[in-house]
């Protein structure tokens, strides 16, 4: 049997179009589930939509619909960008579905006969645009610590979680597990935070109707991040333990951004410990983008759609720069220039320029035909050593979720590729017929290379892949089995290359 693994990705707000933040948790998700594929695993990989609460009310009020109508429109729009995107999701949960909202109930009538909801008073600052009570010293000029929007006193009947109860039991789960909360940094910050005190969590709403009912009480409905958090075990099956729940659940890694950690590594913890559920292996917050230098906003009209970057440059270019540019973890700037600089010297240059070179001399050389390889030299060692060293390298990397350093890694077998052919000058080798045998081996070396990283690629871009592997006689699709040297059979048939990615010359706008 297949070993398992989950992966999921925040469920998106309905109130807003997708951009490219949503765009960069998605595909980092959705490389890690390829890739875990591609290594052997059966791969559940979730993402969707949150669809209640006040911010979605109260923009469907503003567009003249109903929530729910708001919410399928807004909906489509992610299904259609992930179509483009090329993600591999397994699933696709929307909070507004019976199966979610069954499950959300089970979950809070649970953890109530444990005796960790009561009802009570709640008294404090609300910010509306973040769904979040805050006291009055956390308030900055009276205005909200998170996004600096204006707060109002809030008083209202409310279902309060005992979260305080579970300080210490998170914070020993926190320190004895060092990979619970990623990047380090991070992991920091929220045990700081915890130490601090952890105060009951008022967990349901009576200022407004769009969201799921407090099982037994419809004055009130579930405060949004109770109902949001519940979608990575609904989607499971939850409250049914058994079958996807009992083979996926706990989570091996939640993918978020920054900005929602807490939310994923206090609230959710808690609710599941309450619930008497296992947590999260893993929750790894990435930093977030810029737009040229500044932070990306409906008001400055400079938020990136990925639909128009996808048209203009090329999914697998997109897919490339999102996850090269900037560490996982980090801040990063996006600039129409970087990327364009990424496609010309990165993909046109080392990686399209590889296969183009080297199909075009099999050509020449031999008709296209692959031939056995002769002795190896200390040269062709050195240049399959780093082939083969950059899968386990690789490999490492995706564990550490550091994408960039994955990249990095292939691109420098790419390199040695290009040095390899500088160096061993196959076209001077051409000019003399007893060294045929020599040339072969070469031709042999440089595209059994390119097998391996293409396939190692086929994460991160599906169809360059394809295309890479294609070319090199390859009709299967990428395997984990394909990661050893010496698949490449003599005989093969090799077609010259297009090139995968041609240069870009406009300039950047
Ligand atoms: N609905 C909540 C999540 C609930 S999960 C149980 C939510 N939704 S969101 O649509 O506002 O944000 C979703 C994700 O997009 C977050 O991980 C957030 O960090 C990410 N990004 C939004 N803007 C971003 C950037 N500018 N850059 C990178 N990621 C950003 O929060």
């Amino acid at each position: 049997m297949k070993p398992a693994f989950y992966v999921t990705t925040p469920i998106y707000y309905v109130n807003d179009v997708p951009h490219i933040g949503h765009a960069y948790t998605t595909l980092a998700a959705d490389v890690l589930a390829r890739y875990k594929r591609l290594m052997g695993y059966e791969v559940f990989f979730l993402t969707g939509t949150d669809e209640h609460g006040q911010k979605v009310e109260k923009a469907a009020t503003a567009a003249g619909e109903t929530p729910l109508e708001l919410a399928d429109r807004v909906m489509k729009r992610f299904q259609s960008l992930w179509e483009k995107l090329e993600i591999s999701h397994t699933d696709f949960i929307r909070t507004t579905q019976e199966r979610h909202k069954k499950g959300v109930a089970a979950m809070f009538e649970r953890v109530m006969e444990k005796g960790d909801i009561y009802l009570g008073e709640y008294e404090d600052w609300y910010c509306t645009p973040c769904e979040t009570f805050w006291t009055e010293t956390q308030l900055i000029d009276f205005k909200c610590p998170d996004c600096n929007r204006p707060t109002e006193k809030l008083k209202e009947e409310s279902y309060f979680f005992r979260m305080s109860k579970y300080q210490d039991q998170l914070i020993a789960h926190i320190e004895a597990n060092p990979d619970f909360i990623q990047p380090k940094s991070r992991r920091n910050e929220i045990i700081s935070f915890v130490k601090e005190g952890l105060r009951d969590l008022s967990i349901s709403r009576t200022t407004f109707q769009w969201g799921i009912p407090v099982p037994g009480n419809d004055k009130h409905v579930v405060y949004v991040w109770f109902d949001a958090l519940t979608n990575y075990i609904t989607a499971l099956g939850y409250p049914d333990e058994s079958g996807d729940f009992a083979k996926y659940w706990p989570v091996d890694v939640h993918l978020i951004g920054k900005d929602i950690l807490r939310f994923h590594t206090v609230y959710w913890p808690t609710f599941l410990m309450a619930a008497g559920l296992p947590v999260p292996k893993k929750v790894f917050a990435h930093g977030w983008w810029t737009i040229e230098g500044q932070k990306m906003s409906k008001s400055l009209q400079n938020v990136v759609e990925p639909n128009m970057l996808i048209e203009k440059y090329g999914v697998d270019a997109v897919r490339y720069f999102l996850l090269r540019e900037v560490p996982f973890g980090l801040d990063g700037d996006f600039s129409h220039g970087a990327l364009i600089a990424r496609i010309n010297s990165d993909l046109a240059n080392d990686l399209g320029n590889l296969l183009n070179r080297s199909t075009a001399m099999l050509g020449k050389y031999f008709g296209g035909v692959l031939q056995q390889p002769g002795e190896e030299t200390e040269l062709d060692a050195a240049y399959r050593q780093k082939t083969v060293e950059a899968i386990q390298q690789v490999d490492g990397h995706f564990d550490d979720l550091a994408f960039s350093k994955a990249l990095q890694t292939i691109w420098e077998v790419i390199s040695a590729g290009n040095k390899y052919i500088d160096e061993v000058a196959p076209w001077t080798l051409a000019k003399d017929p007893e060294k045929k045998e020599r040339l072969a081996t070469v031709m042999y070396y440089m595209l059994e290379s390119q097998r391996i990283v293409y396939t190692l690629l086929s994460a991160f871009m599906p169809r360059t892949a394809e295309k890479g592997l294609g070319y090199l006689g390859q009709a299967e699709p990428a395997s984990r089995e394909g990661l050893t040297w010496g698949l490449l059979k003599a005989g093969t048939a090799i077609k010259k290359a297009e090139a995968l990615f041609p240069r870009i010359e406009e300039k950047a706008e």
